[in-house]
């Protein structure tokens, strides 16, 4: 890779990660992520795997070393697998993720793992059937616990459990969560609400800070530990309370409780937004490149498929435009609290790929 290429913003963040939508299709439809009836119906083509992998190619020889594959649901992309060979053989490319709910993924955790994948991060809301069922319109919490427990099984490097804490909806479920980390090897991470696209109006009520679950596990009974950066696979601390994102462990601060099997971590993009240390693009399943979740703007990459130089003159104009930081927190009243906010995103969750 040549300095020329790297992929440095105007702020001098280096870009070494990837999130690619593969579609903009999910089988659940949970509240704060689901585009309307109109937005499913008009789903764009999405990228093929060879359009994808040829863009991951032109990424891995200006730095990207992970790349994460998100939707949508990017399990009910059929023979997912093929594409995560593809990837690991791209030169360069040491770590790939996938997000998913976890539906379909029991049957496939061993051959996603076989084809190269080294990461999962199921979404998980809620430990009871009914309560998730409701969440996500229709999901079978069964199916992901089954999921988790195949995910373990065929050996990744980490599992990730993702819940979004959602005021009155499921907060009252943070204990159960945490003690999921006592006897499983698992990441279960904690996850403000964040309002983008439709998610705004649900936002306002949903919305709690993570500040006070620290004090929950105390309160529960469990002494704790911060997870210090000399363990493998986890980020650094910084000293203003921040987390880098030296290794994958991505914006996340993890804890262990003693003589846990796994950890907990916390990620609070709007009461501490991590801006400055975001080492992270995103391309929709249409194909455009999103150097920030949250704002607008975006460039097509479909004219440039196959055109290496131009597609990398491509990459490095769309991160000039990167701002230093989203207008998360902009949200919040000097107390913390939500306040009413405009619709910001015209893309939903679940059309951005989280
Ligand atoms: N706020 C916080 N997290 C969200 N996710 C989707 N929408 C939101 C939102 N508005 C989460 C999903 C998934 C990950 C990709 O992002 O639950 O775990």
């Amino acid at each position: 890779m040549s300095d020329a290429h790297a992929l440095a913003d105007s702020f001098g963040r280096i870009h070494n990660y990837v999130r690619i939508s593969v579609t903009e299709r999910c089988n659940l439809s949970c509240e704060y992520c689901r585009p309307d009836q109109a937005g499913a119906a008009s789903s764009p083509e999405p990228l093929s795997f060879d359009e994808i992998a040829s863009v991951v190619a032109v990424l891995a020889d200006m730095g990207v070393t992970k790349v994460r594959l998100t939707g949508g649901e990017p399990l009910v992309r059929p023979r997912l697998e093929e594409l995560v060979a593809r990837l690991h053989a791209v030169s360069g490319i040491e770590r790939i993720g996938l997000t998913t709910n976890g539906m379909l993924l029991a049957a496939k955790a061993r051959v996603l793992r076989e084809a190269g994948l080294t990461d999962v991060n199921i979404s998980l809301d809620s430990l009871q059937p009914e309560r998730f069922a409701r969440i996500t319109g229709g999901g079978d919490v069964g199916k992901v616990l089954h999921a988790i427990g195949s995910s373990l099984d065929a050996g990744f490097q980490r599992v990730k459990v993702n819940m979004v804490v959602m005021q009155g909806v499921n907060d009252d479920e943070i204990e159960s969560f945490l003690q999921l980390t006592l006897k499983y090897p698992l990441d279960i991470r904690f996850i403000e609400y964040m309002p983008i696209g439709r998610g705004t109006k649900g936002w306002q009520t949903g919305y709690m800070p993570l500040g006070g679950i620290l004090e929950r596990c105390t309160k529960a009974g469990w002494a704790f530990e911060p997870v210090s950066s000399a363990d493998p696979g986890h980020g650094a601390a910084l000293g203003h309370g921040l987390t880098m994102d030296t290794s994958d462990s991505g914006p996340a601060r993890y804890y262990r409780i003693e003589g846990a099997a796994g950890q907990f971590g916390l990620i609070d993009p709007v009461s501490k937004h991590f801006c400055m240390t975001c080492n992270r693009l995103r391309i929709t399943a249409s194909g455009h490149i999103k150097p920030c979740l949250y704002w607008n703007d975006e460039w097509n990459v479909r004219p440039f498929i196959g055109k290496s130089e131009q597609l990398k003159q491509l990459f490095l104009r769309s991160l000039e435009h990167k701002p230093g930081r989203h207008e998360m927190p902009d949200g919040l009243t000097e107390s913390g609290s939500p306040r009413p906010l405009q619709e910001n995103t015209v893309r939903q969750m679940s059309q951005i790929g989280g």
